[in-house]
């Protein structure tokens, strides 16, 4: 059915994409170590295929200590041992084409491991040729201007090394040192693994961090009144004065070579900056994956849906008419989306996750869902500090200790926000481990796993698992849902999020009821006569005019 009329030279392949997110380690394990691996992904390849889905995005796979679960990377042309080998990552890219699946890459280039050659290297001695590819503050200077951490249990990004009297800066770990980008050889350097990659055949990056490649080299002292405000620390920490200079550079020397998509993270802090990044005249990158939405607090009933749906219309009227926007709502490093933004009782799980996702599918931008939401996947809710094994909490936790402060709260917290509750290992089915490994599994495994898998879910018509392949399908076959303007409608409606998307003749409406009570909206709007495409209750002949049973979600053609 795709006969609508797409705006001249606005069609790309990334824009009609669904993305899914692998987080290797918690997808599927091969060889019993616990941890998943490259050839575990291999074998679950015609299950992702049977999604629907265009490309996957990888987190990392290189080799790294893991301090931060491979966002430390000690070596950026080889795969990390747990993982598997150069030769499973060929057969893993092969096999992925083989099936018409794209593969997106995860850049981490704003820091290595400390472990990588190059800082081995940088630490040794003054006047080494690497001491430049690091950010070096001499002892005799004094103290470095203060910069948070983010986690460092002091939050203290310049730690001291005896080795030459200096301090080196980390904005994370502090085995994850940061690279100066000041330094062209270093950004050389950069380009040539990008061009390792892709020349192996991959189809784009996901950009880590990319904001703050670019600091003032100068670091100058941080106005006192926003020490305790992270927020506002940030923006001495991002977008730096030579940020966009090096992604053009980039652009020029690399990304306009290759036909591959490049997704920012955390790109700006406002829709016009978001908007710089991937503006197409600017040549710089094609996605921008912002935080707002994310950032916004730690559940729905906090916030309101009002702001959160004010969130994405603004970042839409910036996006109109040029660059896109990544939707997502949950990845590695949030909670699980019907944990935050839905609702995960037994009686609305289902539902609820069914209706997030009708809303990650319906909106304009390119969505990037993250593994076993599918499933409806929740947070695990970890008692004690020892399941944990994410260095953010573990860091957290050990400062507040020192800190005499207090750890139930934070634990309790935790439950909620930790960047763990999306880590635990894929649940596949109800046998030993889920499925997931034959030994010990690297992170505790949500014991629900027995009610909430796929196997379970691949035999029921009506699963979430089977709602979302579903919407994949109504999203290939409508490119209005893809290229169609948004319009929201209803805006107050503090329970039901409303829109339109229209392209040419053609209009779909979505109605999104975000609550646990039946929802009214304020459309004049006959149902009946209209033709559903597609809606979460399976029964949509019973709708009241107007109202919206708990967590409902309806996409109409008119
Ligand atoms: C990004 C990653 C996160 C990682 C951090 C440091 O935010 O998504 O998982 O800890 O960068 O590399």
């Amino acid at each position: 059915m795709k006969f609508d009329i797409i705006p001249t030279n606005s069609a790309k392949w990334w824009k009609e994409a669904v993305v899914y997110q692998i987080y290797p380690r918690s997808f599927k394990d091969s060889d019993g170590d616990g941890v998943g691996d490259l050839k575990g992904i291999i074998s679950k390849l015609d299950y992702v295929k049977s999604l629907g889905v265009d490309a996957v995005w990888l987190n990392p796979i290189y080799a790294s200590p893991n301090d931060d679960n491979g966002y430390d990377i000690s070596n950026y042309r080889e795969i990390m041992s747990d993982f598997g080998t150069m030769e499973d990552f060929d057969l893993l890219l092969q096999e992925m084409h083989k099936r018409g699946i794209k593969l997106i890459m995860d850049l981490v280039v704003n820091h290595s491991s400390d472990e990588h050659e190059w800082f081995k290297q940088s630490r040794s001695s003054r006047d080494n040729p690497y001491r430049n590819y690091y950010h070096w503050w001499p002892a005799e200077k004094g103290t470095p201007p203060y910069r948070w951490s983010w986690f460092d249990v002091d939050s203290n990004a310049w730690k001291y090394d005896a080795t030459t009297d200096s301090y080196y800066l980390h904005y994370f770990s502090e085995k994850q040192p940061d690279l100066n980008w000041e330094n062209p050889t270093l950004r050389n350097e950069v380009y040539d693994i990008m061009k390792f990659w892709l020349d192996k055949g991959i189809d784009g990056f996901r950009m880590d961090a990319f904001q703050f490649i670019s600091k003032d080299n100068n670091f100058p002292e941080l106005p006192t009144e926003i020490l305790n405000e992270p927020i506002e620390i940030m923006k001495y920490y991002g977008d730096g004065p030579h940020l966009h200079d090096y992604i053009q550079e980039m652009n020029r020397e690399v990304l306009s070579k290759y036909n591959i998509m490049t997704v920012a993270e955390g790109a700006g802090s406002s829709p016009s900056e978001a908007m710089k990044f991937v503006d197409p005249d600017r040549k710089e990158l094609d996605i921008a994956y912002h935080f707002e939405s994310v950032e916004i607090g730690n559940h729905i009933a906090d916030f309101g849906l009002v702001k959160y749906k004010d969130i994405f219309s603004r970042y839409d009227t910036e996006f109109k008419d040029k660059g896109w926007l990544a939707i997502f709502l949950a990845n590695h490093d949030q909670p699980r989306m019907v944990s935050k933004f839905g609702n995960d009782s037994p009686e609305f799980r289902e539902i609820s996750s069914k209706m997030l996702s009708t809303f990650i599918l319906t909106m304009r931008g390119t969505p990037f869902y993250y593994q076993g939401d599918e499933l409806g996947m929740v947070n695990p809710r970890f008692d004690s500090i020892n399941e944990y094994q994410d260095i953010d909490t573990r860091n957290k936790y050990i400062s507040i200790k020192n800190k005499g402060g207090d750890l139930q709260a934070f634990l309790e917290a935790q439950k909620q926000t930790s960047r763990e509750n999306s880590r635990t290992p894929f649940q596949w089915n109800s046998t030993k481990n889920s499925g997931f490994t034959s030994g010990k599994p690297w992170l505790k495994l949500n014991p629900n796993f027995e009610t909430i898998n796929a196997e379970i879910q691949e035999k029921n018509q009506n699963s979430v698992l089977n709602y979302f392949r579903k919407l994949v399908q109504l999203r290939k076959e409508n490119l209005t849902l893809v290229y169609g303007t948004y319009t929201l409608l209803d805006r107050e409606n503090p329970n039901v999020y409303a829109y339109t998307r229209r392209l040419n003749d053609k209009k779909i409406l979505v109605l999104l009821n975000f609550t646990d009570q039946t929802a009214t909206y304020n459309l004049n709007f006959k149902l009946g006569k209209h033709e559903v495409l597609l809606d979460n209750y399976n029964d949509f002949e019973k709708v009241e005019n107007c109202q919206l049973r708990p967590y409902e979600a309806i996409i109409i053609a008119y």
